[in-house]
């Protein structure tokens, strides 16, 4: 398939769909990889409320934080998702409290417990249909399969084709150790359709934030490392410029002129999906 029939969702993620020469291909699974703090949990949130913005609904399973810190942080960016639950538009799953708490009652997404993954799934099953989702976010599957790794990829496997086979495209946050060069384990890593990798490297006593796309089926990528910058809008990315690492110092340089040309047709020309697609009806093995 040429690059040209492959549809997109675009992330309008400042920088990102330049760097996908388009956006992310629809119904692939991507999965956001790296260390704490890296913004791998602001660019979930930020997928989803760009896409809620241009009429494409979402879903946003929260597994590692409580739904009240999930709803701050939305807020805390400017991203006022309220509007888009009372309209039916948006749906988020608590994954999180297992239905305990004065808080949690309030949620109509709840997965009473956070370890089946069986149950999880039919939260998010119903929830994808009830919104109609074009986009999903699941923060973080590390927490699915921590205590018990050796079922990372049944559990990956099994979402994808849930998510994947009702239309959906989706981002799978990933959790790594600071300083692990892995970005989820073996069994992930080839299961997932895409890896974009955030980094925190320290260098002479100051933090940079990058961002590198490792793999994404069906389309061509940067093959660079890109600086990245979070302020209270959340995440963008210098899509135009790249990061070296020198024994000399850290390098920010631009990119040719030519390669920026490319990427800014290509985001300008590619297809667009705002729609659920369903290619099969999943069945419950
Ligand atoms: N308004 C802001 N301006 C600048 N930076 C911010 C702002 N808000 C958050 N950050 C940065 O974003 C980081 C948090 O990003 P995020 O929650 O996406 O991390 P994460 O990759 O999901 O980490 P974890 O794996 O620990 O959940 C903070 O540590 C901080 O450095
Ligand atoms: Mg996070």
């Amino acid at each position: 398939m040429s690059s040209e029939v492959v549809r997109r969702v675009r992330t309008r993620i400042p920088g990102l769909d330049e760097i996908l020469y388009g956006g992310i291909p629809e119904r692939n699974i991507v999965l956001v990889s790296g260390g704490p703090g890296t913004g791998k949990s602001i660019m979930g949130m930020q997928f989803l409320y760009n896409g809620l913005v241009e009429g494409e609904p979402g879903v946003f399973v929260a597994l590692e934080e409580h739904p009240a810190s999930v709803r701050r942080s939305f807020k805390h960016f400017g991203w006022d998702i309220t509007k888009f639950e009372q309209d039916g538009k948006f749906a988020l799953i608590d994954a999180f409290t297992g239905g305990i708490g004065r808080y949690a009652e309030r949620e109509k997404y709840v997965v009473k417990n956070p370890d089946d993954v069986r149950e999880m799934i039919d939260v998010l099953r119903q929830a994808i249909k009830e919104v109609d989702a074009v986009r999903v976010v699941i923060d973080s599957v590390s927490t699915l399969y921590l205590t018990k790794p050796a079922v990372a990829r049944s559990v990956i496997m099994l979402l994808k084709r849930v998510i994947a086979g009702l239309g959906c495209t989706a981002i799978f946050v990933s959790q790594v150790s600071a300083g692990e060069r892995g970005f989820g384990g073996p069994g992930v890593e080839h299961a997932v359709d895409g890896i974009i990798r955030l980094d925190l490297d320290e260098y002479d006593g100051e933090l940079y934030r990058s961002v590198i796309v490792w793999k994404m089926r069906a389309t061509r990528h940067s093959m660079r490392r890109h600086p990245l910058e979070i302020t209270d809008k959340g995440l963008r990315i210098q899509w135009d410029k790249y990061i070296k690492f020198t024994r000399g110092g850290v390098i920010i340089e631009k990119l040719p002129e030519e390669e920026v040309k490319v990427m800014k047709k290509a985001v300008q020309e590619a297809p667009e999906t705002k729609k659920r697609v369903v290619v099969e009806e999943e069945e419950e093995e």
